[in-house]
């Protein structure tokens, strides 16, 4: 597998909601590690949780679209799984950086950009030699 930018830890707790409903549930991470020093950006990761490595897709920033004047808030939307890891604690490998954060138009111009950035990161992670890890990866289908 390649080289990761960093790992981070930490549980995960509740967010605004807003995720569901813009059809992208999230895991919103409270940070138990050092805080990555990463530009706000959306990037691919994988998530470890028990003996799982699940692909997902990271935001890291303030959500500038919405301009609820949050703090820097750490989510992830996990690829093709759905078990409920709510309350869970989870390290997450951060591969590579997909965009930086931005403001949309509105909310559905974000959720388009959104799936964009899904099939980047499916694409990366389908081209990525898995051959070390053996089992307990979560494969992605485009
Ligand atoms: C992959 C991904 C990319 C995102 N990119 C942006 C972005 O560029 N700009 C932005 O304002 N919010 C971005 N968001 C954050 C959404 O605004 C956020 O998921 C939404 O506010 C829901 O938050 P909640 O789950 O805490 O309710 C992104 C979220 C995800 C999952």
């Amino acid at each position: 597998m390649n080289p990761i930018i960093t790992s981070i830890h930490g549980k995960v707790v509740s967010g605004k909601q807003i995720g569901r409903t813009i059809g992208f549930p999230t895991a919103n991470l409270y940070i138990l590690s050092e805080l990555p020093k990463l530009n706000y950006g959306v990037y691919g990761v994988i998530v470890n949780w028990k003996k799982e490595r699940i692909p997902g897709i990271m935001n890291i920033g303030i959500r500038p679209t919405f301009n609820d004047g949050s703090e820097v808030s750490y989510e992830v939307h996990l690829l093709d799984f759905n078990n409920n890891i709510y309350h869970e604690e989870i390290s997450v490998d951060i591969y590579f950086l997909v965009r930086n954060e931005r403001i949309f138009k509105d909310s559905l111009e974000l959720v388009k950009q959104i799936h964009s950035d899904i099939s980047y990161v499916k694409g990366k992670f389908l081209f990525m030699d898995h051959s070390s890890e053996k089992d307990k990866n979560h494969f992605v289908s485009m």
